[in-house]
């Protein structure tokens, strides 16, 4: 087509709204986010294209630039020349975007324009603390700042969509994804997500320096059988829609614009062909609007999945279980034409996948100007800026866990002997995690630097102790023992850094132990016979087992991997600049056996409470203590918090009323600092069983130190509502306790009566 004719197709289309209404409605005026402009120019659109043009839509390929799976293809210039490509991802920055851009839109007969995605998860260039590590922090809107810095630098990136959040709930440190997650929690995974899709897509879509969510991956996938990525998962509808639903339709209600599906299967159907997934609960029963795209080949692997023979039936389960877009494998791209002149699938399935598509690159406003993503200036200013950077800072120190400090150690002194132990305290690249987008180590503070900048060279010594090797857990080369412990003995102080290797989290990370290397092991009990304080850094993706360690140390602070600005913010917090406020989102265990292990597990017909519970035939472990190493919701602060006074609006209230809950809480400690103030209930006699105990609110409260604050929370017909034994969402008639206090183990209690 010609550039003149090119320009009266797009006239017609995209300008004037008159035009557009002049098309007959359809059903999709509904269905487009209620916008019927949008509506009416997909129409317009859908019928002018062939249906080559239309499967074109529903495939996205990776550039190749970054690797985030198999690499099945190399020729994408081509493909999007050829309009048999209508989506990119893993290509960014404005000149590379672009260039492929450019193709779109001058070389194919539409000039339909590209849609841009990559894995913006924790920061796109400023890479902020990884995804439980943020969790920690409690602060939903520190969480949707970090969000929108983010976006604002991959859309200043030529970006228009990003894959997060990925709201999975993990309750198996095993799965190395549990790093990407917001912890175990559905209530506070459920907020977490909708903060991050607040944070990508602000107010508006059409605003350039927004992207779109992905929200993923569609579902249960963090429930994989031992802890093994990709592998199988079996749950009851009922803790399907308990635990794993909630935080993708609290996204979903936030205005995510997609949906990403997982590579499991849930009851024998692989998610990616699962029309209860696709078509009853997210259309039909939860009214989405946006598009639905694979995970990496999730269309192609329905063959080893054993539901298809070949990718002609995959594509056909896939697209007529409700799924839009084909991410890589060009199952959709080979076999749509062929499976709709088969009739197999039929035409409007591919207008309504083409069309939920095209209804988000009009609400992008690239159809206006597909170039308008691709600012330099904007580029050169935003990345990296200073306020990113001091976001990410801020961040950071958010999300650190203090799980213990005898005598308080902690915050050290400055200018004291202090011996920095361990490869991970001089590691840039290990600071930003896994998911590091475009992230560079180059431009991360390590922890060694930071604190030496503030503790002086002198009196900062540094051996690595032990070594890593990438994806060798049981390397053990222990030549540098020596140095660190001779500098152990000349130094006032040690602060140790130990953990997981970032390639030891994320995607593709499983583990069958969740304990430390050997060699790190090692060194921790010959630094803790030199009895001199030692303090330890945590970094790490995943809860981990390191009862031996904890006991080994005086300190110890969970750091996750930090991101770029870690540095800094670690140091903040070692010498008492910032006082501690993170709460763990997931269950620290003591060992893999106990896996699963959640706050909110059921009391089981045979209870176990220690010291009460007498004779052998009790839920419990031979040699283990149920107990988990740490609780969900627990951390320290350099400070100490008194709770009182908890105090219910109402013994006996009905199924409308709102409950009202306070309770007082006093900074009984030398420290200026906030806590994570946690509401637990417990609906004690249920249809059927409930939990023990569920998070159903919680506020991050900053309290001057002596000074007290009355914190409130508020329960609605709601928070008491469950999935009774018909399956129906609602309250049922009965006690309820209630327990506030600073972790999961809260004991301050409060009972009333729904009536
Ligand atoms: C991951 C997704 C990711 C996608 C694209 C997959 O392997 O499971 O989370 O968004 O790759 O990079």
């Amino acid at each position: 087509m010609s550039n003149k004719i090119r320009l009266i197709v797009f006239l017609a289309l995209y300008t004037t709204i008159s035009v557009a209404q002049s098309v007959t409605p359809t059903k999709k005026a509904d269905v487009f986010f209620n916008e019927p402009e949008i509506a009416h120019k997909v129409d317009s659109l859908l019928s002018i294209m062939t249906i080559d043009e239309k499967i074109g839509q529903t495939v996205l390929f990776t550039s190749g630039w970054d690797v985030t799976g198999p690499t099945v293809r190399d020729n994408v210039m081509e493909e999007i020349r050829s309009g048999r490509c209508g989506n990119i991802f893993n290509r960014h920055t404005v000149a590379a975007t672009t260039k492929l851009q450019e193709i779109a839109v001058n070389e194919t007969r539409l000039g339909i324009p590209l849609l841009f995605g990559y894995d913006v998860i924790h920061g796109h260039r400023t890479i902020f603390p990884i995804s439980l590590g943020e969790s920690a922090s409690w602060d939903l809107e520190a969480i949707e700042e970090g969000a929108r810095v983010a976006a604002r630098e991959a859309s200043a990136s030529g970006l228009h969509w990003t894959f997060a959040p990925m709201v999975d709930i993990s309750r198996d440190p095993r799965w190395g994804r549990i790093s990407e997650s917001a912890g175990e929690d559905p209530y506070l995974g459920s907020l977490i997500g909708a903060a991050r899709v607040r944070g990508f897509q602000g107010d508006n879509l059409k605003d350039v320096t927004t992207v779109m969510a992905c929200v993923k991956h569609f579902a249960a996938y963090g429930a994989s059988q031992a802890g093994r990525d990709y592998h199988t998962v079996d749950m009851s509808e009922r803790v399907l829609r308990e635990t794993y639903l909630p935080p993708y339709k609290a996204a979903l209600d936030a205005g995510a614009a997609s949906v990403m599906t997982s590579f499991n299967e849930i009851d024998g159907v692989p998610a990616s062909a699962s029309t209860h997934l696709y078509t009853d609960i997210l259309r039909k029963e939860w009214g989405f609007n946006g598009f639905v795209v694979t995970d990496y080949l999730a269309v192609n692997e329905l063959i080893p999945h054993g539901v298809a023979k070949d990718k002609y039936q995959a594509a056909k389960l896939s697209i007529n279980a409700g799924i839009d877009m084909d991410m890589e494998g060009g199952a959709f791209m080979e076999n749509l034409k062929k499976l709709i002149e088969n009739g197999e699938v039929t035409e409007e399935k591919l207008d309504e996948a083409a069309g939920y598509i095209l209804a988000m690159k009009f609400r992008l406003g690239l159809f206006e100007d597909p170039f308008r993503y691709s600012n330099t200036k904007r580029e050169k200013k935003e990345i990296l800026s200073k306020e990113n950077k001091e976001a990410a800072y801020q961040m950071a120190k958010k999300s650190f866990v203090l799980l213990k400090n005898d005598n308080q150690v902690l915050p050290l002194k400055k200018n004291q002997k202090i011996a920095v132990i361990g490869q991970l305290a001089n590691s840039k690249r290990d600071m930003l995690g896994s998911w590091k987008a475009t992230g560079s180590p180059k431009e991360a503070g390590t922890i060694l630097k930071a604190i030496t900048k503030k503790n002086g060279k002198k009196n900062t010594t540094f051996a690595k102790g032990y070594t890593f090797k990438p994806l060798d857990f049981d390397h053990y080369d222990n030549s540098g023992f020596e140095q660190a412990i001779k500098n152990a003995k000349d130094a006032d102080v040690i602060l140790l850094v130990a953990g997981e290797h970032w390639s030891w989290t994320g995607e593709a990370t499983s583990r069958t132990n969740i304990h430390l290397p050997q060699i790190q092991k090692d060194l921790f009990q010959e630094l803790a016979k030199l009895d001199k304080p030692m303090v330890v850094l945590m970094m790490n993706g995943r809860p981990i087992a390191i009862g031996d360690e904890v006991d080994a140390s005086d300190a110890m602070l969970e750091i996750w991997y930090p991101g770029t600005e870690g540095g800094r913010a670690v140091a903040d917090v070692i010498f008492g600049e910032y006082n501690p406020s993170g709460k763990l989102p997931a269950t620290f265990p003591r060992n893999v056996g106990q896996i699963p292990i959640y706050h909110s597990m059921k009391n089981t017909g045979r209870p176990y409470t220690p010291g009460v519970s007498k004779g052998k035939y009790h839920s419990k472990y031979l040699f283990t203590k149920n107990t988990p190493l740490f609780q969900f919701g627990f951390g320290l602060s350099y400070t100490t918090f008194e709770y009182s006074d908890i105090k219910v609006s109402s013994n006996k209230v009905s199924a409308n009323d709102n409950v009202t809950v306070s309770v007082t809480v006093k900074n009984t400690g030398d420290y200026d600092g906030a806590e994570v103030v946690q509401l637990y209930l417990q609906d004690v006699i249920g249809s059927v069983t409930r939990p023990v105990r569920e998070l159903k609110g919680f506020k991050k409260t900053f309290i001057k130190k002596g000074k007290s604050a009355t914190v409130e929370f508020t329960l609605s017909k709601d928070d008491l509502s469950f999935f009774r034994q018909d399956m129906s969402w609602g309250t049922e008639p009965g006690d309820f306790n209630v327990f506030v206090g600073g972790d999961s183990d809260a004991e301050l209690k409060v009972s009333f009566e729904l009536e």
